[in-house]
């Protein structure tokens, strides 16, 4: 087969991505395009880039809506350490080892998945008079040819640009013909247009306020902007999809509701964004870990990952602040005498904005100025479902109430 690998940062994914790549199709220049959202290139950017998974998980939504089985998203980058070069991705990707199970997982017959496949780097022509620049071109062109879109209009002069490579690197471009859609994401996050986006981007921006709360990061340290960048891409080997933006979403939440209250931001993004992390390990690992944070004071399933969350975040991540380490742990309960960050992740864990398990708004509206109202319409939502299946409240959590006056 012949595969077109289309890397990028989809920040965020728009209607230019999604013609390039029907382009490419349509035109018959290749019969599979692999979308490779970028991961490990953006920590010294971080407050650029939103997150490698928000990236990857949106690039995934808009490419299952637009198209069959003939584009994919692959998640290679995730697994890469440090700084990731497009070489090095298209030298994994290429490989035996990577790209057959890769198609047969996406439903390619073995046979097939097996054959030898020509491979191409797809782009858009303004890459063409920097590429030469790149880290080890060479590299990228011993395992795939450059396969460019040429849109009308275009100002590039491709076909100078072409010679030009050739002369540098003995190596032929492929072009093809595409239809101008012209969009670029740092117009549409510049000017806020996320309107013009395809309605699943759309939606998938709606429910994490993404671009809204990434603004938080300005408020943290140069520091723990990395971590949280770091992190974001380590908890994607231990959580799906649902729950690690979810956490993300608790850490950016932390540490805006941190920014609102004079607390410590970073504490809060860190402790928020590792709130979850030992969520989904096996019940008997997070027994072991939750019984080695507190003996046996949490006993109940549903409670165990936060303990152990604790844990975790000491043993896999490096956090030593006891604060840190006690809010993920009471991050399910509460408990008596609550520290401000305590109550913060708490609260976001029960809020952050793509939560809709019940009518949220009076807790949202609240959290920013008045954290303790907030907390008690939220304790006693939490408090009415324990009724309603017949669940003791435990008693850590009874202290919490009475603190808030519940
Ligand atoms: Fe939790
Ligand atoms: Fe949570």
């Amino acid at each position: 087969m012949r595969i077109a690998l289309f890397g990028g940062s989809f920040d965020p994914f728009h209607y230019g991505h999604i013609e390039l790549i029907r382009g490419a199709i349509e035109s018959g220049a290749c019969d599979i395009v692999i979308v490779i959202p970028t991961v490990n290139n953006n920590f010294k950017r971080g407050r650029i880039l939103i997150p490698a998974p928000y990236r990857y998980y949106m690039a995934k939504a808009a490419v299952e809506d637009e198209f069959s089985s003939n584009v994919l998203v692959s998640d290679v980058e995730f697994d890469f350490e440090g700084i990731t070069y497009t070489a090095n991705t298209v030298k994994k990707v290429v490989s035996d080892g990577f790209i057959i199970p890769f198609l047969m997982r996406n439903g390619v017959p073995g046979e097939k998945a097996a054959e030898r496949h020509s491979f191409f780097w797809l782009c858009g022509s303004d890459i063409l008079p920097t590429f030469d620049k790149w880290y080890k071109p060479e590299e990228i062109l011993s395992y795939a040819v450059l396969l460019v879109a040429k849109r009308e209009g275009d100002d590039t002069d491709i076909y100078e640009q072409g010679a030009r490579l050739k002369s540098l690197f003995g190596c032929d471009i492929a072009i093809f013909a595409m239809n101008g859609i012209d969009q670029a994401s740092s117009d549409i996050k510049q000017t806020g247009s996320y309107d013009k986006l395809p309605g699943v981007v759309q939606d998938f921006i709606k429910a994490h306020d993404i671009y809204n709360t990434i603004t938080v990061l300005d408020h943290c340290s140069d520091e723990t902007c990395v971590k949280f960048y770091e992190y974001a891409v380590k908890l994607y080997h231990y959580l799906s999809g649902k729950r690690l933006l979810h956490t993300l979403n608790v850490g950016l939440l932390s540490a805006k509701l941190a920014h609102d209250h004079g607390e410590d931001c970073d504490k809060a993004l860190i402790a928020g964004t590792l709130h979850d992390c030992a969520k989904e390990l096996p019940m008997d690992e997070q027994k072991k870990m939750a019984e080695a944070v507190c003996g046996e004071l949490f006993v109940d399933d549903k409670l165990l990952h936060s303990p152990a969350g604790a844990y975790m975040a000491r043993d896999m991540f490096g956090i030593e602040d006891q604060e840190i380490l006690n809010a993920i742990t009471y991050h399910t309960t509460g408990r008596g005498g609550a520290t401000m960050l305590d109550k913060i992740v708490y609260l976001a864990d029960k809020i952050e904005p793509s939560r809709t398990y019940t009518d949220l708004t009076e807790m949202r509206k609240f959290a920013p100025t008045d954290i303790d109202s907030s907390l008690r319409l939220c304790v006693m939502s939490v408090a009415d479902k324990f009724k309603r299946k017949g669940r003791a409240i435990h008693p850590v959590t009874l202290d919490f109430m009475s603190d808030l006056g519940l």
